[in-house]
């Protein structure tokens, strides 16, 4: 069968088919990386549900965490991660990141990721819980739109990677438990077979599961709940990072004022105009994440707000102006004068840490499925994520992944037996438009009220039984992008919750009321789930954390 071959599904539906050594899922840095990287070697191709420039990736503001300066070094590097991990990482990953991640660094400034550089030298900015600067930046607060440009440029030129933007990929292919590719839909409304030897997931996050977040509205945890029913095992489904100072406003996603802000000088104020960071952290407004929310979360408590206040007034205009022109503008299209007011922030979902559990190499138990990026769960960041330390994962695990899928594609079997699609004989009705679209936002307020900063067991049931009454309503999905998305959130939020509720502790990103302390004794452990039966039921575990003394 030769590549966009028309096919005619059982269904009536119209299938293409695509073939290829390496099929990439996702275009933020980790998708790019690998697609880059294994182009050098085999046929590539590199799907994404939107385009390029809707990628979590593109909206990164901060920075590349990376030992580059003077004064840094790997090890100081790996101090910091273990420190904001709370208890949690997976030292060796973390080894790994820290000492590959400055020649990832270079290598992707040589790509033609122009960092911003004074005198010649990179300018390393400050950002929470780093004890030196070291964060690389680009465009002052453009990052992220930078370096996937220049990611971008080098995959595309020559056709080195075919790239198919506003592909939704509704599952993965399995052969015998193998991955052995994807079924994806077009915007038009045909499904793709893509079948590869190897299937790299980076589709990133989840944060359209809360009502407050600063990821794209792409970011519907579909790698996580697809990678879940082809059998995968996802770990630390309870960690989800929220990013202290978002824009408290009423849009989705909402504006980031990236947390470089504070590392230039910018204060955390409350209602009364009090920098209420200092004494309560020695690094004050630049403590941990984490410690930076649950404080902001008590504060709001207190003085009955939605919000405390940035404040950057104090710092020079030109200079703000400059090095953050993404929030600057950003803020004054919504009316805002960074110079000359306080902003009003709040916590906002940011970074899943949870997600499919790889090893070094971004090998997931599944045969031929590899995952790398804010998808994979690495054990880099803990339980609690040290800024700036994403786009690095990517770059590093992204690269990993390739050296990996070199050793693979070498010995492994290339015959496909038999694809099960997995597609419904009749074409499907669905549910209504408007019944997907209001389910999906009840179910970001029910796990922003009940799952988010602070969870408790009885919040977490009633979270679980409003999920489940949310489903209850809904018919299989038709082949529609709004419809599937929906069922991917469902299934994300659900295994969220059902691990939130076993985690019997406070750690890093995740506060439990009823369980207030951190216990190193009974939770140094990790919280592992996988798809059970065809019913879809999780089997959960509780795992120590190697070295850990577990439960
Ligand atoms: C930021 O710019 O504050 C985001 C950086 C990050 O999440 O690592």
């Amino acid at each position: 069968m030769k590549t966009g071959t028309p096919l005619v599904s059982r269904s009536g539906v119209e299938l293409r088919y695509s073939g290829y050594d390496v099929l990439v899922i996702g275009g933020g840095i980790a998708g790019l990386t690998a697609a880059l990287g294994a182009a050098n070697r085999w046929h590539v191709g590199l799907i994404t549900k939107g385009a390029l420039e809707e990628t979590t990736t593109f909206l990164a503001q901060g920075g590349i965490a990376a030992a580059l300066g003077e004064y840094d070094s790997p090890d100081l590097h790996f101090k910091d991660t273990l420190e904001a991990g709370a208890g949690l990482c997976d030292e060796e990953a973390v080894r790994v990141l820290v000492e590959e991640g400055p020649a990832r660094v270079r290598e992707l400034e040589k790509l033609g990721a122009k960092f911003d550089r004074r005198g010649g030298k990179l300018i390393l900015a400050s950002e929470g819980a780093h004890s030196v600067p070291r964060v690389v930046h680009a465009g002052g607060d453009a990052t992220g739109s930078v370096v996937a440009s220049a990611l971008a440029e080098v995959c595309l030129s020559g056709g080195r990677v075919e790239l198919h933007e506003h592909e939704f990929v509704v599952d993965l292919l399995m052969d015998e438990g193998r991955c052995v590719g994807a079924v994806s839909l077009d915007a038009e409304g045909t499904l793709t077979v893509s079948l590869a030897r190897a299937v790299v997931l980076a589709s990133g996050g989840a944060g359209q599961v809360f009502a407050h977040t600063t990821n794209p509205l792409v970011a519907t945890g579909d790698g996580q709940a697809m990678a879940y029913r082809a059998g995968a095992v996802l770990r630390d489904m309870e960690f989800m990072q929220f990013h202290p100072t978002a824009l408290y406003a009423e849009e989705n996603p909402t504006l980031l004022l990236t947390e470089a802000l504070r590392g230039e000088g910018a204060y955390l104020l409350d209602g009364a105009g009090e920098r209420f960071m200092v004494g309560a952290h020695p690094r004050a407004e630049l403590a941990p994440r984490d410690v930076v929310v649950r404080h902001m979360k008590r504060v709001m408590e207190r003085d009955g707000i939605g919000h405390v206040w940035l404040d950057a007034r104090h710092l020079d205009c030109a200079f703000l102006r400059e090095r953050f022109p993404t929030v600057y503008q950003g803020l004054l299209a919504r009316g805002f004068d960074l110079c000359h007011e306080p902003i009003p922030v709040a916590p906002a979902s940011h970074y899943f840490i949870g997600g499919v559990l790889t090893d070094g190499w971004g090998r997931t138990n599944i045969p031929g499925l590899f995952a790398c990026g804010e998808l994979a769960s690495t054990g880099i960041h803990g339980a609690n994520r040290l800024a700036s330390n994403s786009l690095l994962e990517g770059l590093v695990f992204g690269e990993r992944t390739v050296r990996e899928l070199n050793r693979y594609l070498a010995v492994s079997d290339p015959a496909v037996r038999k694809v099960r699609l997995g597609l419904a004989d009749e074409p499907r009705a669905g549910n209504d438009a408007a019944l997907v679209a209001e389910t999906r936002q009840e179910l970001r307020n029910v796990m922003s009220d009940l799952c988010g900063i602070v969870r408790s067991r009885d919040g977490l049931e009633q979270a679980a039984q409003r999920l489940a009454e949310l489903e209850a309503v809904l018919v299989p999905p038709a082949l529609k992008v709004a419809e599937l998305e929906l069922f991917n959130l469902l299934t994300v939020a659900r295994l969220m919750v059902q691990s939130a509720m076993v985690r019997e502790e406070s750690r890093g990103v995740h506060l439990r009321e009823d369980f207030p302390e951190r216990d190193d004794v009974a939770w140094r452990c990790h919280v592992l789930v996988q798809r059970a039966d065809e019913s879809g039921s999780p089997s959960i575990t509780v795992q120590p954390l190697s070295g850990g003394a577990g439960r």
